[in-house]
């Protein structure tokens, strides 16, 4: 079968980068239990959003579910997104996963503005760069664990003698080695929640986007996906972008950027809101505004 190669264009000459950068913490020392300055640094943004806005039109409605927002991710960060119901998480999910485009403003993903790509180099960047992880895990029903996994690996190309023995490492990965010939739904939800996983990494993407993982698991599984999250981006270094509307689900963050309503509310990073590492008691503290 044919690799598929495609030459991403529009690779911004001058960024803007230092537009937006990230303060280190001023009342911590930098250590390295939450601030990694290798990874806080200018040149190691790989997600750039500026101005971003999205409006959505219901009749006669227009509902702004975001609005003007800028912020930068950083290469091999673990990124959690809060805030309530209906602040706008899925909605900047969508769109700095390429999934949806923005009304107003940019999004750019290793210095590539996803608004000037056509489809078939938003289907690359889809399968390639980005693995996706959702609440209600959308695995295929009639197909098992391992075709799960495997199937984006289909898709970009890789050949059966390759696919399958990589299918079953990742499935190990995430502690399913023993579990690939069950279809969803002879799985819980922990483990479906972990096909899912194993399904975003098929690619070895750069980035994972997770939209609310834990929101139908109970709070020791959803401890545990959490876990293995921490657990993937130490092994690979992989960037972590997790929305979650619960506070317990926070200890493994870097960095915590809290929205309100289409809005960045405030970004801390994690030991400046007394959040201790690998902990589900959270003691979050933060001035008013
Ligand atoms: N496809 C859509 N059409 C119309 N309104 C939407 C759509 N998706 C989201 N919204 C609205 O946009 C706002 C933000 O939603 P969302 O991004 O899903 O928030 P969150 O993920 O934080 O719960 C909400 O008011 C929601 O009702
Ligand atoms: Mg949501």
């Amino acid at each position: 079968m044919a690799i598929i190669t495609i030459f991403l264009p529009n690779q911004k000459e001058n960024s803007n980068k230092m537009d937006f950068v990230q303060e280190p913490p001023s009342s911590l020392p930098i250590d390295s239990r939450g601030y990694k300055p290798e990874v806080y640094s200018p040149g190691n943004v790989v997600i750039e959003v500026r101005n971003l806005t999205k409006t959505y039109t219901m009749g006669p409605t227009l509902i702004n579910a975001l609005k003007d927002v800028t912020m930068d991710i950083y290469r091999g960060e673990y990124l959690s997104i809060m805030g309530p119901s209906g602040s706008g998480k899925s909605t900047l999910f969508n769109m700095i996963g390429a999934l949806d485009k923005p009304t107003k403003g940019e999004v750019y993903l290793d210095n590539i503005l996803l608004s000037s790509l056509d489809q078939r180099e938003i289907a690359y960047i889809r399968s390639r760069k980005v693995g996706y992880i959702f609440q209600t895990f959308n695995l295929i029903g009639q197909f098992n664990a391992l075709e799960n996994v495997t199937l984006p690996m289909i898709f970009a190309g890789l050949p059966k003698s390759e696919y399958t023995g990589k299918g079953m490492v990742i499935l190990e990965e995430v502690g399913l080695g023993d579990r690939y010939k069950h279809k969803p739904h002879e799985l819980s939800g922990g483990q479906q929640q972990r096909v899912a996983i194993a399904r975003a990494l098929a690619n070895d993407p750069s980035i994972i986007l997770a939209d609310e993982p834990t929101g139908n698991l109970d709070l020791t599984t959803g401890k545990d996906i959490i876990g293995l999250f921490k657990g993937i981006q130490e092994k690979r270094g992989v960037t972590f972008v997790v929305n979650t509307h619960d506070q317990k689900m926070l200890s493994n963050s870097d960095r915590i950027i809290w929205f309100e309503d289409g809005s960045i509310k405030r970004i801390r990073f994690r030991p400046e809101v007394g959040i201790e590492e690998g902990t589900i008691e959270s003691k979050v503290q933060f001035e008013k505004n």
